[in-house]
């Protein structure tokens, strides 16, 4: 099957890594097809994933616009559109990964008469999207798509809540490669001592730096915890939220607590920074779509603790394989925090419980099968 995926970042957050592993299989008759260039493009390509820029200006529909920004946005995408619609005529079908590839590949399916499958990675409600967004977003899947593929339970109930069809809708979680997430114990010594940690009960945040995913919380909750409770937080402001970053790092000094907490930016090595950790800690105050972090500390075997909403629902059942608390809580995540800290052979249990599930249900091999079964299901 040839597909032309789109995308419409250049940089690789959540949808955009998932995107590459669900590519992978496809690599010999695919084109990924970007709005924007960005270090996303180059992750594919490390992959062999064929990848094409398709646009060279970034394109400004923001998630809160009005109806008529929104329209203005649609004119301008109308090179863009008819560019993809060209383009879609070598393949079989168009792959919408994010919002606004659902709205360049509603309208290029539709004028290359190529079928659309729309990715679902977010929530759609006004937590995250303005009523018009999420007006067009429905709209369009509704239209269009002849298959929307929701990364969660959750992402799939706020679709259909907000006037989704139900008969083109499917959940299929995030895969993962097991073996990419297993550390051997002298780099984590290394590391440990490179990032000057040693001794350290080492609380691990890996997100991107946003309000919604709520590193505030975690910081405030490291006053209620023992002096040797170290915090870091791995991952950059990717869209432009250089005001939050600002606000954490006023908090950490307001509160005294510049020694316990490192900001250690983007990183590539994921699997490496979890094995360092004591527990990892999920904290976003709005409902999670999915929450790769979550299954990736899974896989490294380290406890991990989320906010209890969402798709982090569907992956955590507390006390068996991690920890919920209430999103925004930083006084019950810190109860979390020292529970960690003082038993740690009670937490290093449900850890290798939830590495062993983890193992199972996300397998990357039974990922792929799901989505080619979906693929022919719907086009052959
Ligand atoms: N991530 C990364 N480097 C960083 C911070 C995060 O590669 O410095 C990865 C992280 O491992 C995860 C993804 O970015 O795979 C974030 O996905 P998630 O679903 O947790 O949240 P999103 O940012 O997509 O909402
Ligand atoms: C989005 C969501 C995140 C999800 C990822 C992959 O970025 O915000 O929750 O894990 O997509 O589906």
């Amino acid at each position: 099957m040839k597909i032309l995926f789109l995308d419409q970042s250049g940089k690789p957050g959540g949808a955009e890594l998932c995107l590459i592993d669900i590519a992978k299989p496809y690599r010999d008759s695919c084109l990924v097809g970007l709005f924007v260039d960005g270090a996303f493009r180059q992750l594919l390509e490390q992959q062999q994933i064929p990848v094409e820029v398709l646009a060279t200006e970034a394109i400004k529909v923001r998630k809160e616009s009005s109806l008529i920004q929104s329209l203005s946005s649609v004119t301008a995408l109308l090179p863009l559109i008819a560019k993809v619609a060209q383009k879609a005529r070598q393949y079989d079908l168009i792959y919408a990964n994010t919002q606004k590839a659902l709205v360049v590949g509603a309208l290029a399916s539709f004028f290359s008469r190529r079928p659309l499958v729309y990715h679902l990675h977010d929530i759609l409600s006004t937590d995250h999207f303005s009523p018009t967004n999420l007006k067009v977003a429905v709209t369009l899947a509704n239209r269009f798509a002849s298959l929307v593929i929701a990364n969660s339970k959750a992402s799939q109930a706020a679709f259909l809540a907000a006037g989704g069809r139900s008969d083109i809708i499917d959940v299929v979680y995030n895969g993962f490669e097991p073996e990419v997430y297993q550390s051997d114990r002298s780099h984590i010594s290394q590391l440990k001592t490179q990032l000057e940690l040693e001794g350290q009960f080492i609380v691990g945040h890996f997100s991107r730096l946003s309000p919604w995913k709520g590193q505030h919380i975690l910081i405030e909750a490291l006053t209620d915890c023992p002096k040797d409770v170290t915090a870091i937080f791995v991952g950059d402001a990717l869209f432009g939220e250089h005001d939050y970053v600002q606000q954490l790092h006023k908090q950490v000094a307001e509160l005294g607590l510049a020694d316990r907490v490192k900001f250690l930016g983007f990183r590539s090595d994921i699997p490496q920074l979890m094995a360092i950790c004591d527990l990892v800690a999920h904290t976003s105050t709005a409902p999670e779509p999915f929450g790769r972090v979550i299954v990736e500390a899974m896989l490294c075997g380290k406890p991990i603790v989320a906010a209890q909403s969402g798709g982090a629902i569907e992956l955590i059942e507390p006390g068996i394989n991690g920890f919920l608390v209430p999103p925004g809580q930083p006084h019950q995540l810190a109860e979390i925090i020292n529970t960690c800290h003082d038993r740690p052979e009670y937490t290093i249990a449900i850890a290798q419980s939830a590495q062993e599930m983890a193992t199972r249900r996300f397998h990357q091999t039974n990922i792929d099968r799901q989505i080619a079964h979906l693929l022919s299901r719907t086009f052959t």
